[in-house]
């Protein structure tokens, strides 16, 4: 299920939406690829913002997406880096020295299991997972604003999706039945800022409301649903600027 949305309509407006994405969770690059050495496998690498800013500082580094526009995104964006559009949950690995990741592991089936394998895949994990949803509610705002209108909208699911990684007790146990040791989190608060011009863009597209609009071919349902989620904005709007606090973890563990 998640799979599929990755490969389809989830993948392609993040390609589109290429350079905002890159521009607003620019924040989370330092904390991810400071410090890596040697090879490192950037899982649920999309469109490889991160797998290049690893490659600044590593030896070698290969991104792994299950989405291909994702990855073909990323090899036009980078031709001399190594990308490899498979399943990061089952795909045998060579191993690498470090397993990252920003945003790309919560949204394995079998969360053990996938954990197991990139063990297998590397000595040392360092990955960024939201916490959740009520930490964040930029990322919910136009989903409760539209319900009215879109009563179908699946509920957010806080074992799996986005907010997966959320409870940090789950967390632990999932990475300890997968192998890990030293599981620490740690809260990882970042500022993200887009054009308040851009936000329609983004809202439209990226989330559980954007992907509910790509399916609708009612025009006019299409613009109440715009007109009633741009308010719910409002407080993330300061004069031309989008601004939130994204609330996060940065996992690690060896
Ligand atoms: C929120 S996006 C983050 C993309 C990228 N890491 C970034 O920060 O720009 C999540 C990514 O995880 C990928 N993904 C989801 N499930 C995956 C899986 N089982 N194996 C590999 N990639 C997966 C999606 O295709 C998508 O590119």
């Amino acid at each position: 299920m998640q799979k599929e949305r990755w490969k389809g309509a989830g993948g392609n407006a993040w390609v589109e939406l290429q350079a905002l994405t890159d521009r607003v969770m620019t924040g989370f690059v330092p904390p991810l690829v400071d410090g890596l050495s040697g090879t490192v496998l950037d899982v649920g690498c999309g469109t490889g913002a991160t797998t290049v800013a690893a490659a600044q500082r590593a030896e070698r580094v290969v991104g792994v997406d299950i989405s291909e526009p994702m990855i073909a995104a990323a090899r036009k964006r980078a031709p001399d880096l190594e990308f490899l559009a498979a399943d990061a949950q089952t795909h045998t690995f060579e191993r690498f020295d470090w397993v990252i990741s920003r945003f790309g592991v919560m949204f394995f089936d079998d969360p053990v299991a996938a954990f197991a394998n990139l063990r297998r895949a590397g000595a040392r994990l360092r990955c960024i997972v939201w916490r959740t949803a009520e930490e964040n509610p930029f990322m919910t705002a136009a989903e409760r604003a539209a319900k009215p209108l879109l009563p179908d909208l699946p509920p957010r699911d806080p074992h799996a999706g986005q907010f997966a990684f959320g409870d940090p007790e789950r967390v632990r146990r999932i990475l300890t039945e997968a192998g890990w040791d030293d599981v620490q989190l740690d809260e990882l608060d970042v500022e993200c800022a887009m054009p308040a011009s851009a936000l329609e863009g983004y809202f439209t597209r990226i989330g559980p409301v954007g992907i509910a609009l790509g399916g609708i071919e009612d025009e006019a349902l299409r613009a109440r649903v715009i007109e009633t989620v741009r308010p719910a904005f409002a407080p993330f709007v300061h004069d031309d600027e989008v601004r939130y606090t994204a609330a996060c973890w940065l996992v690690q563990a060896r």
